[in-house]
């Protein structure tokens, strides 16, 4: 992908708000270290935090313990590295000095990139900050998720940083789109012409889209308790992977030309009826530290969501993601059409074709046809699978790959505000009128209700775990 910016206005710092912060520790350094190690740092990285306890060689202390505990080691020469770009300043992110420092930290730097890994409610009050330091007109802003938590406020806060920025300025980040099995759905897709002929209603059925986790919410309940799955995962996440299997094929390699048709996708997906959305909480949520008395903050959902375009009019598209369910998994399932009663076999029914691709664990496809049954006059499934990942860990890392393109001004798989709003506006019913909540054993795929809502059309398919997959292949001491 080809950079957006004249190599004059490439990024010549990295600002980093919130380094002292547990994205940082679990996500941030690992990925700067990654990108040193593949020599695609060439900038200062400047971390600013609250903490006057801190200074240069603190934040370059916990850059290397964040890096040892999630990577197991790390390389003393390209740590080292790394570590001569740091410098950290200390400050309160409403105390104009601050910004000052900054700017004496920052010298001549013409092109910053201000990454902003704060809680929503700074980032206004950062930019302004910004702005009086004589700091922001000439930088570039990535934003964390989440923008917003409904559509009023993602539209309030965009007005609110439009007053200081410009669009272009703005990279609005979703770790989703930098996974690279979220990018080979656009591959798969357009890149075999056996597949568009029947990707759409005459030969779809339905379409179910899977975010399971096998754990809890854990020490998060602050954060997660006053957002839910709704807003965790499903406005973001589940709708820009869905946005990429149902969209138009892309003009050609025009910069923009995906989220072009991702925001066309959008504006087609009919705003979700609460009657056909099942939400779930598990047993022992609400116990959970900093999780509100009598909590109805849904830890799963299930929805169904309606495409009103040529394609899609008509078929059936299923989300569900949950918290503490049986496995970690997430996939997306096309299943076909039955063929017609076609005079071979005996028995049940043949099962629907259909492919999956499974994005997390051991990303791959799989496209399941039917066959006859060795030695008898009956069906059985026949799967064609393909595991994407050659060696696993050696492809960029969401973060990594996110980070980099945001340092080389490669724009595509940041956000635009358009499909921002489409996808509250989307989800906004469930949060104005939110269904009933039902309770859930943990380690079970959410409350039995949730069948209700595919009811007459499918069930929901047990995800793909192949014995050939890696992972079960070192399960099982293969
Ligand atoms: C985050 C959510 O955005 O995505 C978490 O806040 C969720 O609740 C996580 O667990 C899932 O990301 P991944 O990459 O592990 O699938």
């Amino acid at each position: 992908m080809k950079s957006d910016l004249p190599d004059a206005e490439l990024t010549d710092a990295l600002v980093i708000f919130g380094i002292t912060g547990d994205l940082a520790k679990k996500m941030t350094f690992r990925a700067l270290y990654r990108l040193e190690k593949r020599n695609k740092l060439d900038c200062p990285i400047i971390g600013v935090g609250r903490r006057s306890d801190w200074g240069h060689e603190t934040m370059r202390q916990r850059a290397r313990e964040s890096i040892e505990d999630s990577l197991g080691s790390v390389d003393d020469a390209v740590f080292t590295r790394l570590a001569g770009r740091m410098r950290f300043v200390a400050g309160n992110f409403d105390a104009p000095q601050t910004f000052t420092d900054l700017s004496d930290e920052l010298g001549d730097s013409k092109h910053p990139l201000f990454y902003l890994e704060v809680p929503p409610s700074l980032f206004s009050p950062i930019i302004q900050q910004l702005a009086n330091a004589g700091l922001a007109d000439r930088g570039r802003f990535i934003i964390e998720k989440p923008f917003g938590h409904d559509l009023e406020s993602a539209k309030e806060l965009q007005s609110e940083l439009t007053r200081v920025l410009e669009e272009r300025q703005i990279l609005r980040i979703d770790h989703y789109l930098g996974k690279e099995p979220v990018m080979d759905i656009t591959y798969l897709r357009f890149a075999n012409s056996t597949l568009e002929p029947v990707w759409n209603r005459k030969y779809v059925d339905y379409v179910q889209m899977t975010m399971a986790e096998s754990f809890g919410v854990e020490d998060r309940g602050r954060f997660y308790d006053r957002v839910g799955a709704v807003r965790d995962v499903i406005q973001n996440h589940m709708l820009q992977v869905l946005a990429l299997v149902a969209m138009e094929p892309p003009n050609s390699n025009q910069h923009d030309s995906i989220r072009a048709k991702k925001y066309e996708l959008f504006q087609a997906i009919r705003a979700v009826d609460p009657a056909r959305c099942v939400l779930g909480q598990y047993d022992g949520y609400q116990d959970i530290p900093e999780v509100a008395d009598g909590s109805q903050t849904e830890t799963f959902a299930a929805v169904e969501l309606a495409i009103d375009n040529w394609r899609w009019s008509g078929v059936p598209f299923y989300l569900r993601t949950g918290k503490d369910l049986p496995i970690k998994q997430t996939e997306v399932r096309v299943a076909f059409k039955r063929p017609p009663h076609i005079g071979v076999g005996s028995g049940a029914e043949p099962n629907r074709n259909n492919i999956v691709v499974r994005i997390d664990p051991d990303p791959g496809a799989r496209m399941r046809f039917i066959a006859k049954a060795a030695g008898v006059d009956t069906f059985q499934d026949a799967d064609f699978e393909v595991l994407f990942e050659k060696e696993p860990g050696a492809e960029p890392e969401p973060y990594e790959r996110l980070l980099d393109d945001a340092i080389h001004g490669r724009t595509d798989l940041f956000t635009k505000v358009g499909s921002i709003e489409e996808t509250w506006r989307i989800v906004q019913p469930l949060l104005d009128d939110p269904p009933e909540v039902f309770p859930y054993e943990k380690g079970t795929w959410g409350p039995s209700e949730a069948e209700r809502l595919v009811k007459g059309v499918c069930q929901w398919d047990q995800p793909w775990r192949p014995v050939e997959s890696k992972a079960e292949r070192r399960v099982l001491g293969g």
